[in-house]
């Protein structure tokens, strides 16, 4: 039953800021396995939102939901064959904070959450406790998606139900959508 209530209301936040972003973009290129980089970021805000309310830490609700969402908002799939690609785990943090700050205003805490998400493999370690735990929520769903296929059911199913062109699976969603602020 708090499952569906945490879901439910993660739908009821997502759904605006899926609108208004190119987020969708994500739906069409693969993160790992056969996960989309558009469910992985659902899935590390999903399971950073419940940690932080089991382990009941005082947080910014707002700044840790938006900055999950947006922590991989690099666009591009990397693994395409593409020079501007290579070495995608040391730069793509700085590329969806980037598309991030062009596309919101991003709260401090936002940009300490994208900047910093791929700590140790960037030097600069994450901030704000809001960060860490994107941070820590970040690797163990790349380990599960690395590791398993169909991850995330209820993700998937949320994504489903909402995408532009429902009836077509992830990666037949090319998004020419305009952001507006
Ligand atoms: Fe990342
Ligand atoms: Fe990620």
């Amino acid at each position: 039953m708090k499952k569906q209530t945490t879901l439910a209301r993660l739908e009821a936040e997502a759904l605006p800021l899926l609108e208004k972003s190119r987020l969708w973009q994500g739906d069409d290129a693969m993160q790992h396995g056969d996960t989309t980089v558009l469910l992985h970021c659902l899935a590390v805000t999903y399971f950073s939102l419940k940690l932080a309310g089991a382990l009941r830490l005082r947080c910014d609700r707002k700044s840790l939901f938006r900055g999950a969402m947006l922590h991989d908002y690099f666009l591009y799939d990397w693994h395409d064959p593409d020079p501007s690609h290579r070495l995608h785990g040391f730069h793509h943090a700085e590329k969806a904070l980037r598309n991030a700050r062009a596309d919101f205003a991003l709260t401090e805490t936002e940009e300490d959450i994208i900047a910093h998400h791929m700590f140790p493999l960037n030097a600069v370690p994450p901030r704000s406790r809001e960060a860490v735990l994107v941070c820590l929520v970040d690797k163990g769903c790349s380990l599960y998606e690395t590791l398993f296929r169909r991850t995330y059911p209820d993700l998937r199913a949320l994504l489903g139900r909402n995408r532009p062109n429902r009836g077509k699976p992830a990666g037949q969603n090319i998004s020419t959508q305009e952001v507006h602020k």
